[in-house]
């Protein structure tokens, strides 16, 4: 089995990296996923009734935009802030088109930085039910100093369901699980 695409600020993706294909993260959604991604969130999302209230803020980010979000929030929040929750250019999931940030639906303004997916509710049983259909919460509390990014409910990475399943059930970060894989090269 390949190993997942690890990208974090040790590991840039390579200049000119460019997904192939992009299709809408989900129905009506101006956000753009890899397309098996995005059919994997469409199932999870129906999977638990979330339809209509589970909302993909942000899906794919070339590199010109994560630069422009980077640059943005360093002036309007600083660096300290911005280094937790926002991905230096070259160096963020989102340049893939394999992560997405949700949002709960509550009818108010979405936080576009931090958007509001709580543990709870419909959230929570797409939280629960995620790495069946493929997907990890990739930035969790207590993993600060393997990620490099502050805990994140909303970001979640793409990494096909037998690869998101081991990573669960061990409660390892990507950044663990390929470390495991590639220095016993099995599980
Ligand atoms: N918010 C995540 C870390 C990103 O910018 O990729
Ligand atoms: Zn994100």
């Amino acid at each position: 089995m390949r190993l997942p695409l690890l990208v974090n600020a040790d590991h840039p993706l390579p200049e000119g990296f460019e997904p192939a294909l992009l299709a809408p993260a989900l129905p009506g959604s101006e956000a753009l996923l890899e397309p098996d991604c995005a059919a994997a969130l469409l199932a999870l999302v129906r999977a638990v009734g979330g339809e209509g209230s589970i909302l993909a803020v942000s899906g794919y980010r070339p590199r010109c935009e994560q630069l422009a979000l980077w640059e943005d929030t360093l002036k309007a929040r600083g660096e300290d802030f911005t280094r937790k929750y926002v991905a230096l250019p070259g160096c963020s999931e989102h340049e893939t088109g394999l992560a997405v940030d949700l949002a709960l639906d509550t009818g108010g303004k979405i936080d576009l930085i931090r958007p509001y997916f709580p543990y709870d509710g419909v959230c929570g049983e797409f939280r629960s039910r995620a790495a069946e259909c493929g997907f990890i919460e990739r930035y969790q509390s207590g993993k600060e100093a393997v990620t490099g990014i502050a805990a994140e409910p909303w970001h979640f990475r793409y990494v096909g369901a037998e690869h998101a399943l081991a990573i669960v059930s061990r409660g390892l970060t990507l950044e663990e699980y390929v470390e495991l894989l590639t220095t016993r090269r099995s599980l």
